[in-house]
C-alpha cells in the first residue's frame, strides 16, 4: 500500500470532482489518498506520502502562482518520489489539444518548471455559465465564440472524459 498525496489547485470545484474520482480508483487498487488544497501546501509533510500527484486548472490561460510556488519549493523532494502531474482546461475539449503534447497549456506549463512529472494528463474541463460572475462569463462567451464552443448563457456541460480519468488513476496506482 502506498501513501498518496493528490495536491489540487481549483477555483470552480472541477478539478476537485477529477481529484475525487482518482481517489476512488486509487483507493479500490488498496491505495490510501490524501487530498489536499494547494492553499494549504506549507503545512504539508511531504516526507509522510509515497507518491505525489499535483493537479490544477487553468484561469485566463495561467495555472495558478501557488502551483509553481509548491514545485519550486519542493523540487527535490518531488523529484524524489513517484510523481504526476494533470492539467484541467476547455481547451482540452477538442481532440487535437488533449494530450500532454498537443495540449497549450500543458507544454507552456512544462518549459516553465524544472520539475519533470513521471506521469502527465490533461483533462476537459467544465464549462458552467450559470456559475460565473458577469465578467467572467462575457469573457468566456467571447473566448467560445471565437474557439467554435457553446456560447447559451445556460449552457452548464463537463467535457470531461471519465474514462481517461480513470485511466490516469490506475497509472499513479501502478507507478
Ligand atoms: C474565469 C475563467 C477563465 C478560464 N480561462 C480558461 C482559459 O484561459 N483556457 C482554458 O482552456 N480554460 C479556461 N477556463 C476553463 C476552466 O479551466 C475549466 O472551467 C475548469 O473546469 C475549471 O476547473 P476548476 O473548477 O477546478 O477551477 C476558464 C474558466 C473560468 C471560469
Amino acid at each position: 500500500m502506498a501513501r498518496i498525496l493528490i495536491l489540487f489547485s481549483s477555483t470552480d470545484g472541477h478539478t476537485i470532482k477529477i481529484c475525487g474520482r482518482l481517489k476512488q480508483v486509487i483507493e479500490r487498487n488498496a491505495h490510501q489518498v490524501t487530498t489536499v488544497s494547494v492553499k494549504d501546501f506549507r503545512h504539508i509533510d511531504l516526507a509522510a506520502f509515497d507518491k505525489v500527484v499535483v493537479g490544477a486548472s487553468i484561469r485566463y490561460g495561467k495555472h495558478s502562482k501557488l502551483v509553481f510556488d509548491f514545485i519550486s519549493s519542493n523540487l527535490e523532494l518531488l523529484d524524489s518520489k513517484s510523481n504526476a502531474f494533470f492539467s484541467v482546461n476547455i481547451v482540452a475539449r477538442k481532440p487535437e489539444k488533449n494530450q500532454p503534447e498537443t495540449n497549450p497549456y500543458m507544454r507552456k506549463f512544462l518549459r516553465q518548471i524544472a520539475w519533470r512529472p513521471k506521469e502527465l494528463a490533461v483533462f476537459a474541463g467544465k464549462l458552467d455559465y450559470p456559475k460565473y460572475s458577469f465578467f467572467d462569463r462575457l469573457m468566456i462567451r467571447f473566448i467560445m465564440l471565437i474557439t467554435k464552443g457553446p456560447t447559451d448563457p445556460a449552457t452548464a456541460v463537463e467535457f470531461t472524459d471519465w474514462q481517461q480519468v480513470e485511466a490516469f488513476g490506475l497509472r499513479v496506482s501502478e507507478m
